[in-house]
């Protein structure tokens, strides 16, 4: 089975860069739209019997980036692919994985739904909202996180006294695992959710007096969570905070927030490609994209990808 890359139209840069890696030229394919909005996809070289992966974060604009992914997977299965590896290194609706009031739905799982009907085979994701997504789906996934790109950075920092604070009790079991590769103590934030992209703090567990205090979250949508965290921490006596998040949704007013806040660093992964062309010198992007390749690689060649993972290696040895 011959290995193909394709690039939806979401992130090119980041296909182009694990295309270079892996030495392998995009497959050529025709993204367009009818005039009404409806998309059409057309894979322009065959891929009978191959073994295609398909780069697409779902990311703003969210149904538009599904629908083509969607369309895209629908083009190959009809095509005969060999196997249909989707590489969505940010799933959208992720936030909505169960119901917390009556007749809502569960977003997630109908995602999943989609992407498994439409003839995907695999999936590859980073950093799900919550782990347990990964039951949504019969199909293979491997779901990779980011917090160990983050504490490397940290590390060739050197920096003393540091805390890695969860902006939730949903994330401190992330935050237990980079304080782990960090050798440090964790603290957690008591946040009440007040509405959609609405919080408030109640309380911090933890010791964050006179220590810097990296904060780990899943994703910066409105920054409102992660600067309000920022804020809180430094009235609790933290002498600076540096913000970690994997995807960097940034919408509204978010670099703004980013920009005010007391944080002095704000490192994102590059999964999703920037939503806004406003900047702030505090906002550093990391690639995944060799990481990435390697376990594109991996999976073509049907290889464990546990080696990949080192970082697991390290949390159980200590
Ligand atoms: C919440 O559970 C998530 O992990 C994020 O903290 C949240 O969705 C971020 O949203 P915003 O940036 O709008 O506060």
């Amino acid at each position: 089975m011959e290995m193909q890359i394709i690039s939806g139209s979401c992130h090119r840069k980041l296909a182009q860069k694990v295309s270079r890696y892996l030495k392998i030229k995009l497959t050529p394919t025709q993204f367009s739209s009818f005039a009404d909005g409806e998309k059409y996809v057309r894979i322009k070289r065959k891929v009978r019997g191959d073994d295609i992966f398909i780069i697409q974060p779902i990311c703003p604009p969210v149904n538009d980036s599904l629908m083509e992914l969607l369309i895209t997977i629908d083009a190959l299965k009809r095509a005969s692919a060999g196997r249909i590896n989707v590489i969505a290194p940010y799933l959208a609706y992720s936030r909505q994985d169960r119901k917390v009031i009556s007749r809502e739905p569960i977003s997630a799982k109908l995602i999943a739904n989609l992407i498994t009907i439409a003839g995907a085979d695999r999936l590859f994701t980073i950093d799900l909202h919550k782990d347990q997504i990964q039951g949504y789906y019969d199909i293979p996934i491997d779901h990779f996180v980011g917090y160990p790109l983050f504490a490397a950075h940290i590390k060739k920092q050197n920096l003393k006294n540091i805390v890695v604070v969860a902006p939730d009790v949903g994330a401190a079991d992330r935050a237990r695992k980079m304080a782990t590769l960090l050798q440090c103590p964790i603290a957690i934030i008591d946040k009440r959710r007040t509405g959609h992209n609405q919080s408030e703090i109640l309380n911090i567990v933890g010791e964050v007096k006179g220590k810097t205090a990296i904060l780990i979250d899943d994703l910066i949508d409105t920054g409102g969570t992660i600067t309000s965290a920022a804020k809180a921490l430094i009235i609790e006596g933290a002498v600076d905070v540096k913000i970690c998040a994997t995807h960097a949704l940034l919408s509204k007013d978010a670099v703004e927030k980013l920009e005010a806040c007391p944080a002095s660093e704000v490192l994102f992964l590059d999964t999703i490609p920037p939503t806004t062309k406003k900047t702030s010198k505090k906002i550093k992007y990391l690639s995944m994209a060799k990481l990435l390749s390697k376990a594109m690689l991996y999976i073509h060649l049907n290889k464990s990808l546990g080696k990949l993972f080192t970082w697991e290696d390290k949390v159980t040895k200590l």
